[in-house]
């Protein structure tokens, strides 16, 4: 077991059935629920089962589109009819999907149950289940009604990712290289060494990611300032993400950032330090891990220059990008301009092509 510690609560990582029972070791619960969809349902619930026999399970339908307050509601109703109290606890056993909605629902509930994170995919256990953030999509705005409140603990089990499809894998591993490319060089020597992400060895991989994740949420808990080094290779990324969702060739959340850190990475070589050497390992390296992902968006720089202007990121009608500096150093609130991000989407096409 490895144990990081937050500010009011620690992630373990290991096997779950013991981190889950030695975190309910001394709680006494009037009720536990299990908040699922139907994939956790069948890949992840039977690792918890026997640690929590008498749990009602709450199972939603997978993927994005269900991040929503009628799905919130619908889980309210379920916890209702549970007859879950103050006392109760709730256990949120999936992807950032089911996090960030089961975060949100027991954070309100009553104002406010215990809740644990059992993140089960890379992008959840290094990224969204880490930094106390919670929210739902609300409208056509993602993560827009929510709030910041700590779970009781985050419980990482890399076993988890062995029913994770392989695209979903390669999706979150676009966070673990954003970790080593904005806070540690030693980090981003060992992946970009890597031909392929089959020879990582996850749970020490996790590991460092959840610590640079830890490091920057702690030193800055609201996004004020610093914590705003998470976003490179979103600022571009969102935007690109958002186009091809509208295309017939969509992108994953990863699958974007990663062509977002390509073209951020260029910008940070043009308006910043970030020497040519550091730019060609990050493209070589993005792409070898992501040889075949689509290019279609790169192709409409208007569009997504205009989607850059809707993220809720920006300040005053300027764009602001986390770029880096060098190779685990970033800086952030750098203003980015349309003939900047429309050479820098043309540089990424070109390397990509
Ligand atoms: N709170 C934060 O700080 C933060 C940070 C980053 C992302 N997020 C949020 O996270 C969400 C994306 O999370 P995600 O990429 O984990 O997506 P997801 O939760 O939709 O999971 C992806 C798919 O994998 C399936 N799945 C999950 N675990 C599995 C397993 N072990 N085996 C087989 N299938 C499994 C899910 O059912 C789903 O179909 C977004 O809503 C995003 O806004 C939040
Ligand atoms: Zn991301």
């Amino acid at each position: 077991m490895k144990k990081i510690s937050l500010e009011s609560y620690d992630v373990i990582i290991g096997d779950i059935g013991q981190s889950l029972s030695d975190t309910l070791k001394d709680k006494d619960y009037t009720h536990i629920a299990v908040l699922v969809d139907e994939h956790t349902s069948e890949c992840c619930l039977p690792s918890i089962q026997g640690v929590v026999p008498k749990a009602s399970v709450i199972k939603i339908s997978s993927g994005e589109q269900h991040k929503t307050l009628p799905v919130c509601e619908s889980i309210w109703s379920q916890m209702v009819i549970a007859k879950m109290d103050r006392h109760s606890l709730m256990i949120n056993l999936g992807g950032g999907v089911i996090g960030d909605m089961g975060g949100f629902a027991a954070s309100c509930f009553m104002r406010g149950i215990d809740f644990i994170q059992v993140p089960t995919t890379l992008l959840a256990q290094v990224d969204a289940s880490v930094g106390g953030k919670l929210a739902i999509d609300f409208q056509t705005y993602k993560n827009f009604i929510g709030l910041f409140c700590d779970p009781l603990a985050v419980l990482v089990d890399p076993k988890f990712l062995k029913t994770l499809p392989e695209a979903q894998l390669r999706s979150g591993y676009a966070e673990v290289i954003k970790h080593g490319l904005i806070k540690s060089s030693v980090i981003w020597d060992n992946l970009s060494g890597l031909d392929s992400i089959e020879e990582i060895r996850w749970d020490d991989e996790i590991a460092s990611s959840i610590m640079i994740k830890r490091d920057v949420v702690t030193a800055d808990p609201r996004e004020r300032g610093q914590r705003k080094i998470l976003n490179f290779g979103h600022t571009i990324g969102h935007a690109l993400e958002s186009f091809a969702l509208s295309s017939s060739a969509p992108l994953l959340h990863g699958e974007a950032i990663a062509l977002g850190m390509i073209a951020e990475s260029y910008l940070s070589k043009e308006l910043l330090s970030l020497s040519e050497i550091s730019l060609n390992s990050i493209t070589d390296h993005i792409k070898k891990v992501y040889p075949d992902l689509s290019l279609e968006s790169l192709s409409h720089p208007d569009e997504v220059f205009d989607l850059m202007g809707a993220d809720k990121k920006n300040k005053g009608g300027h764009i602001l990008a986390a770029l880096l500096e060098e190779i685990g150093r970033a800086t952030y609130d750098v203003a980015l301009d349309k003939a900047q991000v429309k050479k820098a989407l043309a540089f990424t096409k070109v390397v990509l092509s």
